[in-house]
């Protein structure tokens, strides 16, 4: 409690310490919790601010932010707001307890107290708040023992349900165990094999799943989470492929992609293009390896999205030099347009996009080094 109560004095002029101290003022019944509490007690500044209120927080967003003149934003179905303010954030919602109707699915959400709003929550050490109200300012509420838990390095779940409840609490867990380098305690790893038998990742939407992967990957260390996940066989993959995640880090995430079922996976259109690329990774660095023209190494690289050939280059160090010979082709402009092909008095057609590609092709390798050579090389060729 003492690190906390420097902590909020340290952030004296802070949005943190503005809402602080409206609440503080005022007769919510106000905490900060999850995320916040947890770093906070770890020594970590942390990034947001999660506040639950035994009342109506939509109510009480709009007041704080009269104050704030930050950017409201509302989310009445769920009763909670969000206040911007110069990059710092801070999230607002109602206490709440919670009714799984069944597993995966969202949940009944009802106005509770803050004790009933900890006991839905994930991880013990995710389940703590402090007061910021004036009768018990400072005070924390730690009903499954987080605090010990952190000191001994633990990521323990409140109950035997919460993985059927929320199976997207399986991923966090892996995440939370590699960012703080914590242990599973004994009966949630229990249910977490469990988990893995009954294929309990697969009753998530794709949706949900992208999330939790894409937050892996917001990771410092994504590759060491994929390892893990991979040896708790809910994504088995190849060493091989673990091994070029680790290395990739967080430009990995697509080719993590690309490694399990992603059919159910929302990929954007170039999502999809960037997993195809990586499905065929190996055929393209032998073609790369192959090839020395000026006009094909720019092709190879060209006819791939970003990441894949960001990719290329961490793996294979030794094709910087064919990457740095691709940047400079990029800036280089064609001599000629169909514009000039209609003046020679050709007629426009499929042949149009080929004859440019030659010709272009043929600058890109240095045989044609001015405008009036390319012309000269069609009327010759017409
Ligand atoms: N939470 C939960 N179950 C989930 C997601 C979230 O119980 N599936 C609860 C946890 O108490 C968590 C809080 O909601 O602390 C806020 O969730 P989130 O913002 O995802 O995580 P943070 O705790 O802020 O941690 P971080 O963003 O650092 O991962």
């Amino acid at each position: 409690m003492a690190k906390l109560n420097s902590l909020v004095k340290k952030q004296k002029k802070s949005v943190l310490n503005r809402a602080i101290d409206f609440f503080f003022k005022s007769d919510y019944h106000t905490y900060l919790v999850g995320g916040y509490v947890r770093d906070n007690a770890m020594g970590i500044e942390p990034v947001d601010l999660d506040i639950v209120l035994e009342g109506d927080a939509i109510k009480a967003a709009r007041q704080l932010n009269r104050n704030l003149k930050g950017d409201l934003q509302i989310y009445q179905v769920f009763g909670t707001a969000t206040i911007t303010v110069n990059n710092e954030r801070i999230d607002l919602a109602t206490a709440r307890g919670e009714q799984y109707p069944n597993s995966a699915r969202l949940p009944h959400v009802f106005p509770a107290t803050i004790i009933h709003d900890l006991n839905r929550r994930d991880f013990t050490i995710n389940a703590m708040a402090m007061s910021v109200s004036h009768h018990t300012f400072g005070e924390i509420f730690d009903p499954f023992n987080g605090l010990e838990d952190i000191r001994k390095g633990l990521i323990k779940v409140l109950h035997r349900n919460s993985f059927v409840d929320d199976p997207s609490r399986l991923l966090r867990a892996f995440r939370y165990k590699n960012r703080f380098d914590f242990k599973f305690e004994e009966k949630t790893r229990q249910f977490i094999n469990e988990a893995v038998q009954i294929k309990l990742i697969d009753r998530l939407t794709g949706k949900r799943i992208l999330n939790e992967i894409n937050l892996i990957f917001d990771e410092n260390d994504p590759g060491k989470i994929v390892r893990e996940l991979s040896m708790y066989k809910f994504y088995p993959l190849s060493t091989k492929s673990i091994r070029i995640i680790e290395r990739l880090s967080r430009d990995g995430r697509y080719y993590f992609v690309a490694n399990i079922d992603y059919s159910k996976l929302p990929l954007s259109r170039s999502e999809k293009a960037i997993v195809q690329h990586f499905h065929k990774l190996d055929v393209i660095m032998k073609k790369l390896s192959k090839t020395q023209t000026k006009s094909s190494i720019f092709h190879i690289l060209n006819d791939l999205e970003e990441p894949v050939r960001k990719a290329i280059v961490i793996l294979q160090p030794k094709f910087e030099l064919k990457f740095k010979i691709y940047r400079r082709l990029q800036k280089i402009k064609p001599f000629i347009n169909g514009q000039d092909l209609k003046k020679i008095g050709l007629n426009e057609g499929p042949q149009f996009k080929k004859i440019l590609s030659r010709i272009f092709d043929q600058q890109l390798d240095g045989k044609i080094k001015t405008r009036k050579q390319a012309l000269d090389q069609i009327r010759l060729k017409a």
